[in-house]
């Protein structure tokens, strides 16, 4: 908007802001995706879907941290108001990030679940809220749904049919969500990685961001201490020497007790309105005097010198005040007129310092000066620095070990001796015992008839060191003897590890344990995915255990709740062919 009726659209510098966001990006995933891993010596590289699942979540975060950063930064140098007249852009490209984020973890932790992703995302987790579980995917939820909602109502449409003070206060639940997402962070994936560099970089920001809001509260309290010293006489309030307001620009005086008032001059005439602009609060004592018209710093918004209103056909109304001359002191009238009061400007003598001429409005001619520099940092150093934090955070990512899938294998064809009890199990001639699973989120569902016949098998192997899991396609019965090897006993134990989903824990995932993997974990053995225990030190020479209940019989489901967290077991251990079996009670199962 301007009294010149110049519409607020796309202008060189928008385009070049926008542009370079996107380059920024785009520099980011790349160097988090493509670049990272070369420079890793992991075993095998996480899954690419958790691998774009984390750049798309780190990503957000990081935009969103410099989002909020921008109008601390724009108190403390005017030189990068073009950046918040991006604002909105940037929080709706912050919006669309996360988007991906989700749909990234719902493809993959929530696919191939019995029921649809997200109604697996939401219920994913029943233990909130006991001490070692606080879950960290509600928190992503709920700053994603703030941003979802910010993005789509951050149009001018918007801001009309709201009221600016409601759409404002809507968006300033944009703190809320930052909030929100820290804390998403904190729980899930900084408790999940040994590496400390996301918790540098979360901390880094975070710290920057409150010392930046820090910083600026400091200047403006620095500043109004400076201009305005408290009257002696009530009610009129001095504001300082007359000559201290700039020609074209302003001071800001905080009356005690009241709202904050922008004193401007324009051709020798003072001035009193409010100090904020009637569209989002911003800061019109920062402004300028452009076209003869009291012009906001943050998106061009002008109001009339003499009376507060904005020029036709815009509607828009400030408090004006009354000012007088005490010799050469100004004082100031603090109790507000009605928006629109007319109030004849003030002429005074004495000269005044023009202000400064960095003032940078959207639809305005920019100093080439600030532009130069701003736009210079912005195209060179933003990409750069964005694709150096990709890099570094991509970098960063723990070994997840090197269980995966056979693919490359193709089908395997075995036979042996299939067994039902606790789990379905495959016991080879060789003596090695495959666990059985079916395809994706669920467990194999064996003919009852079979149980303890001589069948051949055919699928997918999944293999992590001496752990094999088939994930069966076929299972039919052949010719031959059965033979079940008798179990053989390894006395009681007291263990402390990780409860996980046999099939992601073999390498059906990478990571297939951890934290970040819960929700995933509590739907495998909901869908009756054998459990496993991984244990902190090898037992009998394997870290995995399969594990059933003190009777022997399945126990996946009084054990969900406890998948991912360190726990302490104590039961009986056996041997079946070369695969252990634990049987614990899981009610003296003890967080760690
Ligand atoms: C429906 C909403 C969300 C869900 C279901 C979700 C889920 C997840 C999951 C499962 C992880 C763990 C990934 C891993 O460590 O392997 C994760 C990590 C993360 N999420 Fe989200 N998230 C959501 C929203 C958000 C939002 C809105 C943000 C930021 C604005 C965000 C930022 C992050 C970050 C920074 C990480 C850590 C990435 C890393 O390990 O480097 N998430 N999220
Ligand atoms: S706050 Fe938007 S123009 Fe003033």
């Amino acid at each position: 908007m301007s009294a010149r009726l110049v519409p607020v659209g796309w202008n060189r510098s928008k385009l070049v802001i926008d542009a370079v966001a996107a380059a920024s990006v785009a520099a980011y995933l790349l160097a988090y995706v493509r670049l990272a891993p070369l420079l890793q010596s992991l075993s095998l590289p996480p899954d690419d879907n958790t691998v774009l699942m984390r750049a798309y979540g780190s990503c957000a975060f990081l935009l969103l941290t410099f989002v909020l950063g921008i109008g601390p930064l724009t108190r403390l140098d005017p030189r990068f108001l073009p950046l918040l007249y991006n604002r909105r852009h940037l929080g709706v490209l912050t919006c669309v990030i996360a988007a991906a984020h989700v749909q990234a973890v719902l493809d993959w932790y929530f696919a191939y679940s019995s029921v649809p992703p997200v109604e697996a995302m939401l219920a994913s987790d029943p233990g909130f809220f006991t001490l070692h579980g606080i879950p960290f995917i509600p928190f992503g939820v709920l700053a994603f749904g703030v941003l979802v909602v910010l993005a789509a109502t951050s149009h001018d449409f918007w801001l009309g049919f709201l009221t600016p003070p409601v759409w404002k206060a809507i968006h300033m639940t944009v703190y809320g969500a930052y909030a929100a997402a820290v804390l998403h962070v904190v729980l899930g994936a900084l408790r999940a990685t040994a590496d400390p560099t996301l918790a540098m970089v979360l901390a880094a920001g975070l710290g920057s961001l409150i010392v930046l809001h820090l910083a600026a509260a400091h200047q403006e309290r620095r500043r109004d201490a400076a201009q305005a010293a408290p009257g002696t006489q009530t009610p009129w309030v001095s504001a300082g020497p007359a000559a201290a307001v700039p020609e074209g620009g302003a001071i800001v005086v905080h009356p005690p007790g009241g709202e904050p008032v922008a004193i401007f001059r324009h051709l020798g005439r003072l001035s009193a309105v409010s100090n904020l602009c009637a569209h989002q609060n911003g800061p019109l004592g920062e402004g300028r005097v452009v076209d003869g018209c009291i012009t906001c710093p943050w998106h061009g918004f002008q109001y009339r010198l003499e009376d507060g209103c904005a020029p036709p056909p815009f509607s828009e109304k400030l408090a004006t005040y009354r000012l007088r001359l005490r010799g050469e002191t100004l004082e100031l009238d603090p109790r507000p007129n009605p928006p629109g009061t007319r109030v004849d400007p003030l002429p005074v003598a004495v000269p005044a310092t023009p202000a400064p001429d960095d003032f940078f409005i959207g639809w305005a001619a920019a100093p080439p000066r600030a532009l130069r520099v701003l736009l210079g940092a912005l195209v060179l150093g933003v990409p750069l620095g964005f694709g150096a934090l990709g890099l570094v955070l991509g970098r960063a990512a723990d070994d997840p070990g090197s269980g995966a899938f056979n693919w490359d294998a193709g089908e395997q064809h075995v036979v042996g001796t299939v067994t039902a009890h606790p789990y379905p199990l495959l016991y080879l001639p060789s003596g090695h015992t495959l666990m059985l699973v079916g395809l994706g989120k669920s467990g194999v569902e064996l003919d009852p008839a079979l149980d303890g016949r001589r069948v051949a098998a055919t699928g997918v192997m999944i293999r992590r060191g001496t752990l094999d899991m088939l994930q069966v396609d076929d299972v039919a019965p052949v010719d031959g003897p059965a033979i079940v090897p008798a179990p053989v006993p390894f006395g009681r134990w007291r263990l402390v590890g990780e409860i996980c989903d046999g099939k992601c824990e073999t390498g059906a995932m990478r990571p297939g344990s951890g934290l970040a993997h819960r929700a995933c974990a509590m739907l495998c053995l909901a869908g009756g995915v054998p459990p496993v225990f991984v244990t902190a030190g090898p037992v009998e020479g394997t870290g995995f255990l399969l594990l059933a209940g003190p009777d022997g019989g399945p126990v996946a489901a009084a054990v969900r709740a406890l998948t991912a967290l360190r726990v302490e077991i104590e039961g009986t251990l056996e041997r079946r062919g070369d695969l252990f079996l634990m049987r614990a009670d899981p009610d003296r199962v003890r967080l760690r």
